[in-house]
């Protein structure tokens, strides 16, 4: 939720922080700003709107500067304005900031302030910062002294980074959001996310909570708030530059569609033997026969995934719950030192998922992240961690982060079944084989569906709704979940049995009802199509191509290669995936930045 880029370098910057920003829209997009520095004073462009919007006032004023800090946005508090975008200033424009998380205590920081003479010309919580530093460095103190006195006096979570005139570098701490320093020869950078700088250098060092770090054109220092020096590995991440571009697809959201073989493909690579055994190198056999109960905490499309996993463990024998991470924040259940809490994240900077990993390890539990990015909070804050390896995902709407969650989620799910119950899954070899085939079925759809013309015929409806039952039950959720948050249309995700409990009475003839079909319990399912169907409601199906009973049933179905019923709700998915994107293009949505939305949200 929101991004900062920085450079310092010793040349000009302003289309390096420009480029940083673009690279980041994915995580706000309300409005943007830069801001560079010079002797006497800091130079703010900022505009409501998206980073074209920010470009075209670039052009126009050409602001110039060899250090200079950058920000897009995704409003919390104040509505999307110029004056609320970042960077904010002091009175002086001495100082600039940008930030992202929220500052609890900004509206008594702010009336201490106003009170002293600041006067204020936003209404975002991030404007008390330039001015607790320009107060700071009016009583004497360094740029240095004054910003760690400035964050000494927040309360909540940020990420902050800042410019001051006369100053070559750049100032950073961080509390509870993301910061990464990028390495480079004759510039350095600073971003939320590494992939805002890729396209520069892949050498990175991942800040840590309470860090303060000072950027010049040289290099970096890092330190505690207090001063204390703290050393932070340099690391090489394996992202190329070319994953974070469209390669010639209209949006990101298809082209990762397209990236889910080959992101399976990473998923499960090395992680199965010759002879049909897991191989979770971080895991060996063994790792987990003191866990008596499994947590997942997570949200949106990794609270799916999580259930899905769920799934997966209760049918063999291992206790498993799955929680909405910002309930368990709220009203955590029960947890010991037998319980292994999995933090399932793809950002791994999710604030509601990071607040159950805190509350689960304060009350003993053992925490364990499956993320896709290393070096991210969730991953560095959990006991351990298991990679999915999927490659930056840049649309805002998840989907071969799905996949692979769920890949690597049935993986760690036969760990556990045999380090738990003491024997292996009975249908072990069959899912693993299921789960290798998985790239080339996922491939065979992407080659072969033929979901466009359907997505013409159910482009303006009353709503849609999504119904499965057991694996099929999630990927009913995320199939609702994907078409509602980039086609803007209606769309709800129930359990197949639940619907005659209440949601019936929403079906009508202008509401056509997706079935997903795992191939377990299809009967039931098929039960109830038949009560939608005497509603007037048009059936799809998804299901088996070898299904002739639901392909028979359903006004219209749409194949999906034959796989284990464990497996088959992720070739499912990636139907349900290409249904919400074509009725979101031909409804012309902005699919990769969908309205209101974020792509990591780093606040509670
Ligand atoms: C939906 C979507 C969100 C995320 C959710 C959790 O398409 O992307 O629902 O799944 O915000 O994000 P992570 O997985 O980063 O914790």
């Amino acid at each position: 939720m929101c991004g900062i880029t920085a450079c310092v370098g010793r040349d000009d910057v302003v289309d390096v922080l420009l480029g940083g920003l673009e690279n980041l829209e994915y995580r706000g997009y309300d409005s943007s700003g830069i801001a560079t520095q010079s002797a006497e004073s800091v130079a703010v462009v900022k505009r409501e709107g998206g980073i074209e919007e920010l470009a075209t006032s670039l052009d126009a004023i050409e602001p110039t500067g060899h250090v200079g800090i950058g920000h897009t946005r995704w409003s919390t508090h104040g509505a999307p304005t110029d004056a609320n975008a970042h960077p904010h200033t002091d009175c002086e424009d001495r100082v600039a900031v940008v930030h992202n998380g929220i500052i609890e205590n900004y509206a008594d920081l702010r009336e201490e302030l106003a009170a002293a003479g600041h006067e204020f010309t936003s209404e975002t919580d991030t404007e008390v910062v330039p001015h607790l530093v320009a107060d700071a460095l009016d009583s004497g103190l360094s740029p240095d002294a004054a910003f760690r006195a400035a964050i000494d006096r927040l309360e909540g979570s940020y990420a902050l980074a800042m410019v001051v005139a006369g100053e070559d570098a750049i100032y950073a701490s961080r509390d509870g959001s993301p910061l990464v320093v990028g390495v480079g020869d004759d510039r350095q950078y600073l971003a939320s996310d590494v992939p805002s700088f890729l396209e520069h250098t892949s050498e990175v060092v991942y800040l840590e909570d309470d860090d303060v770090v000072r950027v010049t054109a040289d290099g970096h220092d890092v330190t505690k708030i207090d001063g204390t020096p703290v050393d932070r590995p340099v690391e090489s991440v394996d992202w190329q530059p070319e994953d974070a571009e469209r390669n010639g697809f209209d949006h990101y959201m298809l082209k990762e569609i397209h990236e889910q073989p080959a992101a399976l493909e990473r998923a499960i690579n090395g992680r199965v033997t010759a002879d049909g055994n897991v191989k979770l190198e971080e895991f060996p056999r063994g790792s987990f026969e003191d866990v008596e109960d499994v947590m997942f905490v997570a949200c949106g499309t990794s609270y799916h995934a999580s259930m899905y996993a769920r799934q997966m463990l209760a049918a063999r024998g291992v206790s498993a719950q799955v929680y909405s991470a910002g309930e368990f924040a709220t009203t955590p259940s029960p947890v010991d030192e037998n319980t292994l809490v999995v933090a399932v994240t793809q950002s791994g900077e999710t604030a509601d998922t990071l607040a159950s990993v805190r509350l689960a390890q304060e009350r003993g539990a053992r925490t364990l992240a499956v993320t896709n990015v290393v070096g991210s909070t969730a991953a560095r804050k959990c006991d351990d961690a298991l990679f999915i390896r999927a490659g930056p995902e840049i649309g805002v709407a998840a989907t071969k982060t799905f996949s692979s969650q769920v890949a690597v989620l049935t993986l760690l799910a036969e760990r556990l079944v045999e380090d738990v119950t003491g024997s292996p899954s009975e249908e072990r070899a069959d899912v693993l084989r299921a789960l290798e085939r998985l790239p080339s079925d996922v491939q065979q759809i992407l080659d072969q569906s033929s979901v466009e013309s359907l997505a013409a015929r159910n482009r303006d409806r009353d709503g849609h709704f999504f119904i499965g039952r057991g694996v099929a039950y999630p990927v009913a959720l995320e199939g609702a979940l994907k078409f509602k948050e980039i086609t803007y249309e209606h769309a709800e995700g129930f359990a197949a049995g639940e619907l005659k409990h209440g949601p019936l009475a929403l079906v009508t003839p202008d509401t056509p009802v997706f079935a997903v079909f795992s191939g377990d319990h299809d009967e039931k399912t098929l039960n109830n199509v038949e009560e939608v169907q005497t509603r007037g409601a048009p059936v799809v199906g998804i299901g088996s191509e070898e299904s002739t009973a639901v392909a028979e049933t359903v006004d219209e179905f749409i194949p999906i290669p034959d796989t284990h019923p464990l497996v088959s709700g992720v070739l499912a998915n990636v139907q349900l995936q290409l249904v919400a994107y074509h009725v979101a293009d031909l409804l012309g949505r902005s699919i990769d930045k969908p309205r209101n939305l974020a792509k990591s949200v780093t606040v509670e």
